[in-house]
């Protein structure tokens, strides 16, 4: 909720402090009782509502502000439209050129693991030997799978946070660990003064297929497995990014010198009482027995958990006994980790389907008879390329195994040889498009055949026009994957620019029963507010900035990322069109073969058409410039950007010099004022800067200069 008018002072002052205390109780809620009275979402309006209050009323800020405590990308979308205050500055708006690698205080080890019963009763029996007379008391744990985490405490406030790195050398990774909820930034009650507690960041599977849901509609790669996508995103260099990327954390080991108990069960509760999130699956067990029926329960179980497991983790509960047991050069002797087998069932391959995407890539799809396998029935696996039907030698009729192992695409890994009818034939991989009849090709060292008939292929024209259309691009929402079928079977788009020719009398009245990859069908029909909504929904996507028409055009490897490199750098169409590779590559982040792929998009006369039509229908080809300055410190100045930066990427500080009337030169010359100076700088400029007497700057210095540090 964004405050309507200015309040008065006072009004400003008395929200601010209710805000204040109403966010903190919820934080309470959340983190220490486990039990939030109001949703995330709730939660995120209140803070943008503080945010925002802050931002404009500083000095009535309170030193313990949730929007200080809280990750929060708040600022991320206020930071050019409002002059940049200190206070905007907090170390989530801080970009991490390159983490900086910090040594553990203790070793952070791994586990042994096993996959087989036995080895977990020789285990115990080991254990048991060892310890001699005692005897062994257990925790069992779930074993998440995300990645390790090691976090600092001091006087109950998160220092740092680490990963595992090599064991010995982690990266620091704390800013953007500060963006999980379920970490605390200060902790409650008896806490002890110093220590390290150790845990697992994850991504919980709902946020998991949300993430992907969104890659596949932005055209970006989706990830593996939620485990892949964790540590992804722990090592994204925006703490604001990561904060949307919903991770989690559970905690799930404690070291320090005063610890309050001598054994690992009574620290995790206690560490609970402080605000960690523990897991509640932990139990302890003494005998063999309740061992194993720990681990059927939970390699049954598993499917049912919000979040990912790959084992369960056996652990000694008593200090005094894990110091008896001691460590091997790589784990500790007295923890086993028991991993599930990724589950696998073989079933009968019906047939192979051939589909083609936007870019022609042709994937095999195996249509299967259906099974329940790792909490879903499966009934079509992807055979990824003609590579893989041949290394697994897959026949029709085949009997195939179908595993999950953590991925969401069900995989084919081999086939049932003893159910195997000699007359069964090989599968072929078709020589022409499934849906032009166009001859493949297969380009080379690539394992994928793609059809090359860009511009006929129906799948093909029709995925480009969808893609231009998804939310991150035109975010013309009135019209989806099925309206644009409709279209394209009544011959109105065949390509994006057609789109914006579109008139409602040829709408009015179309219909099209559209046949669904799960073979329902569904009925289309544009009636009157249908085609309105299409028309006015494609209108207000001329409002659309540069960047984003950009990656709509689905030129390859142009992603949501690289369109806005290319965008900054070149600042308008016509620049971009006309770029040769080498200047492409002068743009951040963009290399040979992107470069390629752009200068290949504009060298076709067929997209540059549709290009200019897009043009021409007035979408925005430029970049927009904000004329407001926000100072005149530049004015008449040349600044030349060198080295690798920390608060911000060279794009952003060329941004900065020009809103504060300067220019980014290329090179230095006796007109240039000053160097912007980062890690890095080579001796060359460095010296030619010396010969000149240009003066150099640092990145803080800068900043500091410009009101912005
Ligand atoms: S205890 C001395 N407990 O499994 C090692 N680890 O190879 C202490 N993991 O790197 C680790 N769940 O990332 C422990 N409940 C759990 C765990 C767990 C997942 C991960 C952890 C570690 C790897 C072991």
């Amino acid at each position: 909720m964004e405050p309507k008018e200015k309040m008065t002072d006072k009004k400003a002052k008395e929200r601010i402090a209710w805000l204040t205390q109403e966010l903190k109780k919820h934080n309470d809620n959340y983190y220490v009782y486990n039990q939030p009275a109001i949703n995330d979402e709730a939660f995120d309006v209140l803070l943008r509502e503080l945010g925002i209050l802050e931002a404009q009323y500083p000095q009535y800020v309170l030193p313990d502000s949730p929007t200080k405590h809280v990750g929060s990308d708040l600022f991320a979308s206020a930071k050019w439209s409002n002059p940049i205050t200190v206070e905007e500055y907090t170390d989530n708006d801080t970009i991490t050129e390159k983490f900086q690698q910090v040594r553990h205080r203790y070793p952070m080890m791994s586990l042994s693991n096993t996959y087989s019963e036995e080895e977990i009763i020789e285990f115990h029996q080991r254990v048991c030997k060892l310890l001699e007379p005692e005897k062994p008391e257990y925790v069992c744990e779930l074993k998440f799978d995300g990645l390790a985490i090691s976090l600092t405490y001091q006087e109950g406030k998160l220092i740092r946070a680490e990963t595992r790195g090599d064991g010995e050398v982690g990266d620091d990774v704390t800013n953007n660990v500060k963006t999980i909820r379920s970490i605390p930034r200060q902790l409650y009650g008896d806490f002890p003064e110093d220590f390290d507690i150790r845990g697992e960041i994850f991504m919980p599977k709902k946020a998991f297929e949300a993430l992907n849901h969104e890659r596949i509609e932005n055209d970006e790669t989706p990830f593996a497995n939620p485990r892949n996508a964790a540590s992804g995103s722990l090592k994204m260099q925006v703490p604001a990014e990561v904060r949307k990327r919903q991770l989690d954390c559970f905690l799930y080991s404690l070291a320090g010198d005063d610890l309050p108990y001598d054994n690992h069960f009574d620290n995790l509760i206690a560490a609970k009482s402080w605000g960690f999130q523990t897991s509640e699956y932990a139990v302890k067990c003494e005998r063999e027995e309740q061992l194993f029926d720990y681990i059927k329960l939970w390699d049954k179980k598993r499917f049912t958990l919000p979040f990912e497991i790959d084992g369960i983790v056996i652990k000694v509960n008593s200090y005094e006994q894990q110091a008896l047991l001691g460590f091997t050069a790589k784990s500790p002797r007295w923890a086993i980790a028991f991993k599930f087998k990724a589950e696998r069932i073989a079933t009968e391959l019906l047939s192979v389907d051939f589909q083609v995407g936007r870019t022609g890539v042709v994937t095999p799809v195996a249509n299967l008879k259906p099974i329940f396998l790792a909490g879903t029935t499966v009934k079509r696996a992807s055979l990824h390329n003609a590579d893989i039907i041949q290394t697994l030698d897959i026949r029709e009729h085949d009997w195939v195994y179908v595993e999950k192992g953590g991925e969401v695409i069900p995989k084919i890994t081999g086939v049932e040889m003893s159910h195997r009818n000699p007359d069964n034939k090989p599968v072929a991989f078709i020589t022409h498009c499934p849906a032009c009849g166009a001859a493949l090709v297969r380009a080379e060292g690539e394992a994928a055949f793609y059809c090359p008939n860009e511009f006929g292929c129906p799948p093909q024209v029709k995925g480009k026009i969808t893609h231009f259309i998804a939310r991150k691009m035109m975010n013309i929402e009135s019209l989806g994957e099925g309206k644009v079928e409709v279209l394209f079977a009544n011959n109105l788009a065949r390509n994006v620019a057609d789109l914006y020719d579109l008139r409602y009398e040829q709408l009015l009245g179309l219909e099209k029963v559209i046949e669904k990859e799960d073979g329902t069908s569904k009925r289309i029909s544009f009636r009157e507010k249908t085609v309105q909504n299409i028309l006015i929904g494609i209108e207000n996507s001329k409002n659309v900035p540069f960047e984003r028409v950009l990656f709509a055009l689905g030129i390859r490897y142009v992603g949501e990322t690289i369109a806005k490199k290319l965008a900054r750098h070149f600042e308008s169409m016509d620049a971009l069109m006309t770029a040769s590779e080498e200047e492409l590559m002068q743009a951040e982040e963009v290399g040979g073969v992107i470069a390629g792929a752009v200068r290949h998009y504009f060298s076709d006369e067929r997209n540059r058409s549709v290009v200019k039509r897009l043009g021409e229908h007035g979408l925005h080809f430029e970049m927009e410039k904000s004329t407001a300055l926000k100072s005149d410190k530049l004015i008449g100045k040349a600044v030349v950007i060198s080295g690798v930066f920390h608060h911000h990427s060279r794009d952003e500080y060329r941004e900065i010099i020009e809103r504060n009337g300067g220019k980014n030169a290329g090179s230095i010359s006796k007109n240039t004022a000053f160097i912007l100076a980062g890690e890095n700088m080579g001796p060359a400029k460095h010296e030619k800067a010396h010969a000149l007497r240009i003066p150099i700057w640092s990145e803080e210095e800068f900043l500091k200069f410009l009101g912005l540090k």
